[in-house]
């Protein structure tokens, strides 16, 4: 009876692949992945810049501060530099009025639009840019499907009706193969990375894939070595508590 179950239970979420229209996210090989992985900071930062000069124009990251850059390698100073670098909207002052400062490490990435409506009317078709300070953990394939997404921008087939205002990308989450949003990376050299990495279309997608993993989960590290230690403890235990098995039974037999 499980077995039948089973194999029912594979042919339905088989046949809902196939009707969801939508390639699958390309299989990547992220440092990231596994019970070892660790983040590769350097491609984070490097995401970082992409996500700044690119992203940030019309996508918010409201759950990221600046203090948080120091997980990623930034020293003090430059957290506090790059938070100067943005202008927060505080206030209101004494005489009731909103004004704007330099960042401070404690401020979160400020969002490009000041609400949802000025976002939208700012966008094709209406849509409006999700947040990315979780969309990685919101979007089946994670950061394969970022970067699939990314780089599947593709000339449609001859016989695809593309709507208004569309771009096909046969990789995006809503099904139809086409959505709203102006393919974001489209020359090499886009962004000039501060480590001499080619700002290739290919390493810019990799690289803000990295970067909204980190965003996402930016504990991940300590939750696998976390686990990392309990599975070595519950293994020595088991093994203890085999020896002191045998001890204590071997003697009443
Ligand atoms: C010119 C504005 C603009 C820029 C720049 C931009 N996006 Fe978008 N993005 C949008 C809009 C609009 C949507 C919503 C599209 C829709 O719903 O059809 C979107 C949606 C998305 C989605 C969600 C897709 C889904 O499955 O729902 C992701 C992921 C994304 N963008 C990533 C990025 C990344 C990464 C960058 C930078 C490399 C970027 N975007 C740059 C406007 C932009």
């Amino acid at each position: 009876m499980h077995y039948i179950l089973a194999i029912l239970f594979i042919l339905v979420s088989q046949v809902t692949w196939a009707e969801e229209d939508r390639e699958e996210p390309k299989k990547m090989d992220w440092a990231f992945n596994g019970v070892f992985g660790k983040f590769d900071r350097n491609s984070i930062q490097r995401g970082l810049k992409v996500y700044k000069e690119v992203c940030s124009v019309c996508h918010s990251l409201n759950k990221v501060a600046f203090r948080n850059l120091a997980d990623i390698g930034f020293s003090e100073e430059e957290v506090k530099a790059f938070a100067a670098s943005y202008n927060i909207q505080d206030g209101p002052n004494d005489e009731g009025e909103m004004f704007e400062r330099p960042g401070k490490p404690s401020d979160h990435f400020p969002p490009p639009y000041a609400n949802e409506q000025a976002a939208r009317v700012s966008n094709n078709n209406n849509a409006l840019p999700p947040d990315q300070s979780l969309i990685v953990k919101a979007r089946h394939g994670g950061a394969d499907y970022i970067y699939s997404l990314l780089t599947g921008y593709s000339k449609p087939p001859a016989d695809f009706k593309l709507g208004e205002n569309m771009y096909y990308n046969p990789y995006y989450s809503g099904g139809g193969k086409q959505f709203s949003m102006i393919p974001p990376l489209i020359t090499d050299g886009q962004v000039v990375f501060d480590d001499g990495t080619p700002a290739t279309i290919d390493q810019m997608a990799r690289d803000i894939s990295n970067f909204l993993q980190w965003a996402a989960e930016p504990e991940m590290e300590e939750r696998k070595s976390l686990g990392i230690k309990t599975m070595i403890f519950t293994l020595i235990f088991t093994v203890f508590f085999y020896f002191a098995k045998k001890h204590i039974w071997g003697r009443i037999k």
